[in-house]
């Protein structure tokens, strides 16, 4: 094992670390960055079926549904076409309608999740066409699906899935960019969306090179806490209910990821100057409302950690306990960027409080009971 952790203490801190070479796999043959073409020959076949959809359906569990939400604004803006996005086990808690003319997207790292794995089964028998978007080659759902995407992250062997939610954000991202690049209008926002897939490993070795600082941030502010709140919304919201997830999971922290609309709705009630808060305000369309949000904190006396873009004057840093700087990219990639932090803040939270990060209790690797 220690050689497959290929120096590396545990096999999570190799899986985040392998993020500039996995996003690149995702993507390689794939995009042709100097032409801005997208070729995903595994759903050639289908593509103009797929285009037909009057309804996209993804379907996932933990953070392969995280990388759904990561994804689903950006798919109905470049599709035109309406998003669902279910955890498995809720939609077979409904089984709700399915048409023969949706296209129903599954997403799984490990392609073997029982929940997914049954929702299939549901809409095979409803008739509609089904695209896996899978890591394992040969899986129960890449065999089961009708055609699909593999993300090509390489295997992911540390319970807390990290470079399979960047490859399944990517691979999502490139589904949404194939099926509507016969739209004329959308050429634009297309070259905007390649140019920036093609910085995203560079970025992400940008932030990885913080490591040390965001491990001082974790262990002054973080470690030893029983709660925190993860803030984030617009295509934040992801970032916060995933940043959320590997807190929990692998440093048994309670976190709750929270859009930041919803504060006064309720979790506002939660913060003051001993709450932790940790706060995805990245610039982009929503930052004023981002902004107020963190206001709303502040003026309870929380001291949020704020995720923020290199060289920010918007945000009052007097008020905030940190600030961890990234690079700015494309609005609907910055998801891409903003989770390494997070992913390395649950690793040394882990580590500090005694925990094995690649074996959290109660947890398995692939959940292949309902
Ligand atoms: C993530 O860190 C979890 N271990 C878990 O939520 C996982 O993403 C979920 O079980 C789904 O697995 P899959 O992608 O293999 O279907």
């Amino acid at each position: 094992a220690e050689i497959m952790r290929g120096g590396y203490d545990h096999f999570m801190m190799k899986e985040i670390s392998e993020q500039p070479d996995s996003t690149f796999n995702t993507m390689r043959g794939r995009l042709d960055f100097k032409n801005k073409n997208i070729i995903l020959g595994g759903i050639k076949q289908y593509l103009t079926s797929i285009r037909r959809s009057r309804r996209f359906q993804m379907i996932a569990c933990g953070t392969s549904y995280h990388s759904c939400l990561a994804v689903r604004s950006l798919f109905e803006e470049l599709t035109g076409v309406p998003v669902s996005v279910d955890l498995a086990s809720d939609f077979l808690d409904r089984s709700p309608p399915i048409f023969r003319d949706d296209t129903c997207i599954f997403v799984s790292q490990s392609g073997e999740t029982a929940d997914s794995m049954q929702v299939l089964k549901y809409c095979r028998a409803a008739g509609c066409l089904n695209v896996g978007v899978v890591n394992s080659v040969g899986s129960s759902i890449s065999r089961e699906t009708d055609c699909g995407v593999h993300i090509n992250a390489g295997p992911e062997i540390s319970v807390a899935s990290t470079k399979a939610y960047s490859s399944q954000f990517i691979a999502l991202v490139m589904l949404a960019l194939q099926i509507s690049n016969n739209v004329i209008d959308n050429k634009q926002r297309h070259e905007e969306i390649i140019n920036g897939l093609e910085e995203i490993p560079r970025l992400i070795s940008q932030v990885l090179e913080k490591k040390e600082e965001i491990k001082e941030i974790s262990l002054k502010y973080l470690h030893g806490k029983d709660s925190m709140l993860v803030v984030g919304r617009g295509y934040q919201y992801a970032s916060s209910l995933e940043g959320a997830l590997k807190i929990k999971e692998i440093s048994y922290i309670h976190a709750e990821g929270v859009q930041a609309g919803e504060l006064k709705h309720g979790v506002l009630a939660l913060v003051d100057s001993n709450m932790p808060v940790v706060a995805f305000a990245t610039q982009d369309s929503f930052s004023p409302k981002v902004n107020s949000a963190i206001q709303q904190i502040t003026a309870r006396d929380g001291r949020p950690i704020v995720v923020m873009t290199e060289g920010d004057n918007l945000i009052d840093r007097s008020k905030t306990s940190a600030c961890i700087e990234v690079p700015k990219t494309v609005d609907c990639l910055q998801g891409l960027v903003n989770i390494i932090p997070l992913q390395l803040m649950s690793y040394y939270l882990s580590i500090a409080a005694g925990h094995n990060p690649d074996r959290p209790r109660n947890l398995a690797k692939s959940v292949t009971v309902e």
